[in-house]
């Protein structure tokens, strides 16, 4: 597997940080995905046995932690929407303590960078006693939960050094929609767009997302120099972004944040808006954007600093940044560029230790 290593994969280069490395390296991950998983005729490739567990299964169990669980997320909507497969999504460090009632013929799939995280293998382990076939989706095939599960499936997204996952966040969104793409096409059902065509305009938009560094730098010096706390808000699938977004932001600038549902708030949480609580709203999606713009509207009437990102066509004059259009499913991959950013110049701007934030391991092989 080395194979796929190259030397500048392991080296800063003229990087400042491996964060920021990999937060550029995003555009040509999801390339090097569209071509690991396309065939000669430019249609989605997929191992014959992950396409056959996927058709025999009458329901996926995504298991994962971290970062990975929130990729998980999204991947649950591609699956559910694309293939009509049903998906549920468990932090893996709970299952066994809340194991779900399972369907006939369950499918788990386990979503990990590493391989190597051990609440995730404890689950892997105690399915494989009940005798239940399992898929890891990873980007180290050699990796533990590789090895033991019945398929793999390969994020190619090369190593990933910095504690904060950025690039195998995306890299795993893109796959989990190739493999639910790949399903729907082996069912019959007809998508009305090309995958692989529109994954390209998404790796062209991250780029160009990359390329307005400075952007981000000036909304995280403005938003969060100064604060101990922050808030994301998003509804539908933005709010499984702002989950990450608040991941990324906690985990390496020690702010403490929360990425909240738009219309939970009022139940509870806007108790704690003040005077300058900085609160980042996300509208991607064409059925939420009225609502989420409510929400804006009643945090900013109780004294909350607003910023809101939003994309084209959706967008309004007084947005703070306008993502270009990519097709409405694969919004994730782009709506979560500024996120990883602005996380980024956070920890920059409060002297953090980028890279090897306190406390964390790019690795947990403890339970
Ligand atoms: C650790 C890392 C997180 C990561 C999580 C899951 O806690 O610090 O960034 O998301 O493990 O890791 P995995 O390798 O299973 O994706």
């Amino acid at each position: 597997f080395t194979a796929e290593i190259d030397a500048t994969d392991i080296e800063k280069g003229t990087y400042p940080h491996f964060m920021l490395k990999e937060i550029d390296e995003q555009p040509f991950v999801i390339r090097k995905i569209i071509q690991k998983y396309q065939d000669d005729h430019d249609n989605i490739k997929l191992d014959s046995e992950v396409r056959q567990a996927m058709l025999d299964t009458d329901r996926v169990y995504i298991i994962a932690a971290g970062t990975s669980y929130h990729a998980g997320l999204v991947g649950k909507q591609f699956i559910e929407k694309l293939a009509n497969v049903p998906v549920e999504v468990h932090i893996a460090s709970e299952f066994s303590y809340n194991m779900p009632l399972l369907s006939e013929k369950p499918l788990f799939v386990f979503i990990s960078q590493s391989g190597e995280t051990a609440d995730s293998r404890s689950v892997l382990v105690r399915i494989k006693e009940l005798g239940h076939p399992s898929l890891t989706i990873t980007n180290v095939p050699g990796s533990t939960l590789s090895r033991e599960a019945n398929y793999t499936l390969h994020l190619h997204a090369g190593p990933e050094i910095a504690v904060a996952s950025t690039k195998a966040y995306t890299a795993q969104i893109a796959v989990l929609a190739i493999l639910a793409v790949d399903t729907a096409q082996a069912k019959g059902i007809d998508l009305s767009f090309d995958p692989l065509q529109e994954l390209g305009i998404v790796a062209s938009v991250m780029e160009s997302l990359t390329d307005q560094k400075e952007e981000f730098e000036e909304i995280a010096k403005e938003f969060f120099s100064e604060t101990r706390n922050a808030f994301y808000i998003g509804r539908g699938m933005d709010y499984f972004i702002v989950q990450e977004a608040s991941l990324k932001l906690k985990e390496i600038s020690y702010i403490q944040a929360e990425g909240f549902a738009g219309g939970e708030l009022k139940h509870g949480t806007i108790a704690l808006i003040e005077e300058g609580t900085p609160v980042i709203a996300l509208s991607t999606q064409a059925n939420v954007n009225y609502s989420i713009r409510g929400n804006v509207q009643e945090v900013a009437a109780r004294g909350a600093k607003t910023c809101i990102i939003s994309i084209e066509g959706l967008e309004q004059e007084s947005d703070t940044f306008v993502l270009p259009h990519v097709h409405e499913l694969l919004t994730p991959l782009v709506s979560v560029v500024p996120m990883q950013l602005l996380a980024y110049y956070a920890a920059l701007h409060r002297e953090c230790d980028v890279d090897k934030p306190r406390n964390l391991a790019k690795s947990v092989t403890v339970e």
